[in-house]
């Protein structure tokens, strides 16, 4: 076996302990589904995402976290998890969706991103990232700065379908008024989400439910969707999109430039990575957190470790509560 071998190896072996990260963060922030307190929820998921990194056999480095040091005590951007072991960069989330968890709305997920150490985009102050999701088919068909009407027309005819069946994963923003009539007046439509681009980006890569997603979510979720495109084949471009004056100034001296595009793999540089998500309120992609014959059942997809691979893990545990 070679080194390389190994080393891919090394990096599927932990797939497994990242669905022990993810379940951790969704058993805690499912207790807090439908009170109307995001904070606590994300606070409870955090804390046991922690905890359960550090059971695991391996060097991690948070690339994408709660935010700097100073702002977040824990997961905060470059803190270091692990009892050692293959050293990978680690995008999390440990609720997206908090929203949709303090409504109990369908489609909270904890979800996480691995990839070999010094692979991932590190975004720094962007909080805002204009994205363009496509599934394998597309991969180099579309170019960035094309018109929306130019865009369909290139993913329509890379997967095969006119663009009057073509539907697109959209954030239901005021932001994006003029992105949503553009692409109505290309024949496309739209479907339109309160909150979860990145299980949007997961649809688009898969083709599944919708064939695209435009527009500006969080950069953070952009990284852990560039891995999802990377993970499976399909394509992703990421534009600095800072949506405030002060975000604007902190990107620029960050070194990054507003409206700069970013490639899927400049996003992540690795073929290598594996992304993890655990249903936390439930949708008809991952159930939620519930209780089951008296265990706590969770159901988590894996994929990833270069083997392009989706696998449904569903678990039935006894916990004390
Ligand atoms: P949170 O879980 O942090 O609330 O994020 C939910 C989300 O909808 C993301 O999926 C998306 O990228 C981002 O918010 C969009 O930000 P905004 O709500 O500010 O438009």
């Amino acid at each position: 076996m070679s080194s390389q071998d190994t080393k891919t190896t090394r990096l599927a072996d932990i797939a497994t302990a990242m669905t022990a990260v993810t379940e951790a963060a969704a058993i805690s922030a499912s207790r807090w589904i439908g009170l109307g307190r995001k904070e606590d929820g994300d606070g409870a998921a955090v804390e046991a995402m922690r905890a359960a990194f550090n059971e695991q056999a391996i060097d991690a480095t948070i690339v994408i976290g709660e935010g700097e040091k100073d702002e977040a005590p824990m997961l905060y951007s470059g803190e270091r998890l692990g009892l050692g072991g293959p050293a990978v960069d680690i995008a999390i989330d440990p609720v997206e969706g908090t929203t949709l968890l303090a409504k109990g709305m369908p489609g909270a997920i904890a979800v996480l991103a691995a990839a070999p150490a010094n692979t991932m985009f590190r975004p720094g102050p962007a909080f805002y990232m204009n994205k363009l999701v496509v599934p394998p088919a597309a991969r180099g068909a579309i170019d960035p700065n094309a018109p929306v009407e130019a865009q369909l027309k290139a993913l329509g005819k890379a997967v095969g379908k006119p663009v009057s069946q073509l539907r697109v994963f959209v954030l239901e923003r005021p932001r994006h008024e003029k992105l949503i009539a553009d692409i109505r007046a290309a024949g496309a439509s739209c479907r339109l989400v309160s909150d979860g681009d990145v299980l949007g980006s997961l649809f688009a890569v898969l083709g599944d439910r919708v064939d695209a997603l435009m527009g500006v979510g969080g950069t953070p979720e952009g990284v852990i969707s560039a891995c999802v495109a990377r993970a499976l084949g399909g394509d992703m471009f990421g534009m600095m999109a800072p949506q405030s004056d002060e975000e604007k100034a902190k990107v620029e001296e960050f070194g990054l430039k507003p409206g700069q595009i970013l490639t899927r793999d400049e996003l992540v540089s690795s073929d290598e990575v594996i992304f993890a998500a655990t249903g936390i309120t439930g949708d008809d992609m991952l159930g939620g957190v519930r209780k089951v014959n008296g265990r706590t059942r969770t159901e988590t997809l894996l994929i990833g470790g270069g083997n392009q691979m989706l696998r449904w893990l569903t678990t039935d545990r006894l916990l004390n509560d």
